[in-house]
C-alpha cells in the first residue's frame, strides 16, 4: 500500500509517517514548507529503515498534484495540510477558506481524475461546537462553530459526506481529534509553532527551556474540579498509530467514517502543569488571566467507536506525554534547524 500525506512535513503528519512505514505501509509527502521546516524530513528519515519521497507542492497547484499522482503509485490519502491556528483565522478569513476548503477541493479532483478514492481527513473535536456535553460522541449534532477556522473543519466534513452521497465507492474516514501534545521518544521530533504558541504544552515546555517567563493560564472560574479548562489531551504517536489504523479501513471498506480520537479523560490546565513539573523537575510560574474568547469549560472524547471499529485505542498516558515533550525541548530549544 502507498499513502500520499499531505501536510506531511508538519506535527502530526511526521510522527505520523514514521507510524505508516513502521507498519509497513510506503508514503510520498506533498508539503509547501509554510508551516514546517524542511529539516522534519531529515528527522523522519533518520528514524525509518526504508527511504520515500517528498514533494515541496502547495495541494491548491492543481497541475502539480497531478503530476505527482502520474508520477507514484498512489491508493490512498492522509490529508494533514491546513492551517490551524484559531486566532489567526479570525484575523484572515479568506486565506483559511482558501487554503483549507479550496486546497481540499483541488485534492479531491486530483484525486479523482487520477482513480483515487480513498481518503483519511484531519478533523477536529471544534466541529462539536460549544452546545454538546462531554464526553463527546460521533453522532452529537456538529457545526456550531465559533470560528473560521473551524467552519473549515465542519465545511470540508459536509463536503467529504456529500461526496460519498453521490458516489459510493468512495472511502472516506473523518477523524475528530481532540488536543495532541507530546513527541517522537527519540526527542528528534516534535511541535515547532511559529512565534508565540497559541496552544498550552508548547507554551508550556517555552517557559521551562527559559524563553517565556511565565504562563498565562485563561480562566479559574469555570464549572470545572479546580476552575480552569478541561481537555483531552493525547499523545501524538498515539494520534499517529490511530491513522494507521484509518487508513488500513479506507483500504478495506467503502463508506464514509467518523472516528474521535482522543483518551477519553479530561484534564485541567492546572492539572497538566502539575504533570509537567514532576516530569521534567522544573517549576513553571503561571498568572490567572481572563477567560479565552471562544474557549469552553469542558471538551473530552467517548473514544470507545474507534476502538470497537478500528481496534484502536489510545495507550500512552498523561506523564508519558509531558516527558516525552520536555525530550524534545529541551533537546531542541530552537526547534528543527533551517
Ligand atoms: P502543522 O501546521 O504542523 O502541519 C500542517 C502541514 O501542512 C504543515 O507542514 C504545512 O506546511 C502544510 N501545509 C499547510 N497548507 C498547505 C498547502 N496549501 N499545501 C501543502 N502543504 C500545506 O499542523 P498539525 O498540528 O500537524 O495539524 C495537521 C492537521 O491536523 C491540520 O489539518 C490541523 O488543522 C489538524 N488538527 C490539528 C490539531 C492540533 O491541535 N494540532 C487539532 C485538530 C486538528
Ligand atoms: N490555555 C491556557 N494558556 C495558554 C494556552 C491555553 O490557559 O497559553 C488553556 C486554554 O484556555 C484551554 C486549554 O489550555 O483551556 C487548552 O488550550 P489549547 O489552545 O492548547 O487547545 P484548545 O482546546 O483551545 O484547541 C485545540 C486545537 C484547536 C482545535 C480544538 C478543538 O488547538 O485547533 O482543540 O477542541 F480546534
Amino acid at each position: 500500500m502507498s499513502v500520499l500525506v499531505t501536510g506531511g512535513a508538519g506535527y502530526i503528519g511526521s510522527h505520523t509517517c514514521v507510524e505508516l512505514i513502521n507498519a509497513g505501509i510506503d508514503i510520498v509527502i506533498v508539503d509547501n514548507f509554510y508551516n514546517c521546516k524542511k529539516s522534519s524530513i531529515d528527522r523522519i528519515r533518520a528514524l525509518v529503515d526504508r527511504d520515500f519521497k517528498y514533494y515541496e507542492c502547495d495541494i491548491r497547484d492543481r497541475e502539480g498534484m497531478d503530476r505527482i499522482f502520474k508520477a507514484e503509485k498512489i491508493d490512498s490519502v492522509i490529508h494533514f495540510a491546513g492551517l490551524k491556528a484559531v486566532g489567526e483565522s479570525v484575523e484572515k478569513p479568506l486565506e483559511y477558506f482558501d487554503n483549507n476548503v479550496n486546497g481540499t477541493l483541488v485534492l479531491l479532483d486530483v484525486m479523482r481524475n487520477n482513480g483515487c478514492k480513498k481518503i483519511v481527513f484531519s478533523s477536529s473535536a471544534t466541529v462539536y461546537g460549544m452546545n454538546n456535553i462531554s464526553p463527546l460522541t460521533e453522532d452529537m449534532a456538529v457545526g456550531g462553530v465559533t470560528n473560521p477556522y473551524g467552519r473549515t473543519k465542519y465545511m470540508i466534513e459536509c463536503i467529504l459526506q456529500d461526496l460519498y452521497a453521490s458516489d459510493n465507492s468512495w472511502s472516506i474516514c473523518l477523524l475528530r481529534y481532540f488536543n495532541p501534545i507530546g513527541a517522537h521518544k527519540s526527542g528528534t521530533m516534535g511541535e515547532d509553532p511559529n512565534g508565540i504558541p497559541n496552544n498550552l504544552m508548547p507554551f508550556i515546555t517555552q517557559v521551562a527551556i527559559g524563553k517565556r517567563d511565565h504562563l498565562n493560564v485563561f480562566g479559574d472560574d469555570y464549572d470545572t474540579h479546580d476552575g480552569t479548562g478541561v481537555r483531552d489531551y493525547i499523545h501524538v504517536v498515539d494520534l499517529a498509530l490511530g491513522h494507521v489504523k484509518a487508513v488500513q479501513k479506507v483500504e478495506k471498506d467503502n463508506g464514509c467514517f467518523i472516528y474521535n480520537l482522543g483518551t477519553g479523560i479530561g484534564y485541567s490546565v492546572l492539572d497538566v502543569v502539575k504533570a509537567f513539573e514532576k516530569a521534567s523537575g522544573v517549576t513553571i510560574p503561571y498568572e490567572i488571566q481572563a477567560r479565552r474568547a471562544g474557549d469552553i469549560a469542558t471538551c473530552y472524547s467517548d473514544p470507545s467507536k474507534a476502538l470497537a471499529e478500528l481496534n484502536w485505542k489510545a495507550e500512552r498516558g498523561l506523564e508519558e506525554m509531558c516527558e516525552d515533550s520536555w525530550r524534545w525541548q529541551s533537546q531542541n530549544p530552537n526547534g528543527y534547524p533551517d
